[in-house]
């Protein structure tokens, strides 16, 4: 019997127990014995939960319990989760965590520190919801070389998205909606200036080259500034305006990073992913592309990926010679996305005469003008964001830009 305590009882934690609770035969067909929550460490009391027994208020209890072997942080923030963590890794216990924050700032310690006690850090939920990603990365994908990860990471901002192309309402009717529904807090700037989707990524790539950077280092562009005429427009190239997460390991080494909102052309299945589904695209030296789809978030989806953790440590004593291992990223070995990586861009802006001109500057492929929607579209030969910029400035022009990946 794996016995464990959870910290936090809100929607992953309550879940967690769920899944526990309903699937506890499967877990004891996969792990040969059950799963037992002996504490939940909460600032509320719940006594109509049928958990309600198992509530306490100080973490020291679980800490100093010699039966408890993995705690679960289901906190969210920085602090005091980091700070359990920590305790719980230097008391020889596992740790299982959906928070992406910590994760993000502190795995590359946290991880030492496991290594150190010779116990788990695991966190499949922090990324993808119940999508099993992580566990793909680490094992099934371990003896692939990965090129490129490019991951929609976020599901608020992909409903926003979704509701702009399929019912043509503004990014701020859209956000109201996606509040009303429960998907955005009420203040969703870690969502949709792209912060949650950029510790998604930074886990990600940390994943795939072990090496962690800093999600504060990297560039963050969100969705505030898209509007409905530029996804109609995207369409009309052919396109999907996704905020993309995205890593590549460059050919001098060196990593790009970054989050932007992306047009995506239909060819690429991540156009396809709607509403609050994630998906992640990864492309591999054996393999090639591989895509990982599913829910990102929501109590259910991420619990299961809580529990998959469990279920591992269960089934897996702590190998260091398996286990993640990072180091710390120089922020020197990022790409400058605007002047080092070349790309094409859909360039969205008013019809005018001289568009004609531009286009050629830009070494067009093509340019679609609408009436309806009173927009001209130009997509570009492959140019720097720099480039392209000053291009723009010099020609007097106002426009939307979005990288084609
Ligand atoms: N706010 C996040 C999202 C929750 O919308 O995807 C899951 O991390």
């Amino acid at each position: 019997m794996l016995t464990i305590a959870l910290l936090g009882f809100g929607v992953v934690g309550s879940g967690t127990a769920e899944v526990i609770t309903e699937n506890q035969d499967r877990i004891r067909r996969a792990t040969g014995d059950g799963i037992e929550i002996k504490y939940i460490l909460d600032l509320r009391d719940f006594p109509d939960s049928p958990f309600a027994d198992r509530i306490v208020h100080d973490y020291d209890i679980i800490l100093s319990d010699p039966e408890v072997q993995v705690v679960v942080e289901m906190m969210g923030g920085s602090h005091p989760a980091y700070d359990f963590t920590k305790a719980a890794l230097c008391a020889g216990k596992s740790v299982v965590t959906s928070n992406k924050e910590v994760v993000a700032k502190f795995g590359t310690e946290l991880l030492a520190l496991a290594a150190e006690h010779s116990v788990h850090y695991l966190f499949e939920a922090s990324v993808g919801g119940g999508i099993p990603i992580l566990r793909a990365l680490a094992h099934d994908l371990a003896t692939n070389r990965v090129h490129s990860v490019n991951g929609i990471l976020n599901g608020t901002t992909n409903y926003i998205l979704t509701r702009m192309v399929e019912d043509g309402i503004s990014f701020d009717a859209a956000l109201a909606e996606a509040q009303q529904k429960g998907y955005a807090e009420r203040d969703p700037s870690a969502d949709v200036d792209g912060h949650d989707a950029a510790r998604k990524i930074v886990i990600l790539a940390a994943m795939s080259f072990s090496v962690r950077h800093n999600p504060d280092t990297i560039s963050i562009e969100g969705i505030r500034n898209v509007k409905v005429e530029d996804v109609r427009m995207a369409a009309l190239a052919g396109c999907a305006i996704k905020l993309i997460g995205h890593a590549e390991k460059t050919e001098n080494q060196k990593l790009q990073l970054w989050v932007a909102p992306c047009a995506v052309p239909h060819e690429n299945p991540l156009s396809h992913v709607n509403d609050v589904f994630n998906g992640i695209l990864t492309d591999t030296d054996m393999l090639g592309q591989t895509m990982f789809y599913g829910r990102g978030a929501g109590k259910l989806p991420t619990a299961g990926a809580v529990v998959s953790d469990l279920t591992d440590i269960a089934t897996h004593p702590y190998d260091v010679a398996t286990a993640q291992h990072w180091s710390d990223g120089d922020s020197a070995c990022l790409t400058d996305s605007a002047t080092e990586e070349k790309a094409r861009f859909l360039v969205i802006l008013p019809p005018a005469l001289d568009n004609a001109k531009l286009a050629d500057a830009l070494s067009a492929v093509a340019m679609i003008g609408n009436e309806e929607i009173g927009r001209c579209v130009i997509t570009t030969g492959k140019i720097t964001r720099a480039a392209l910029d000053e291009t723009l400035a010099t020609a007097g022009k106002n426009a939307s830009v979005y990288r084609i990946i």
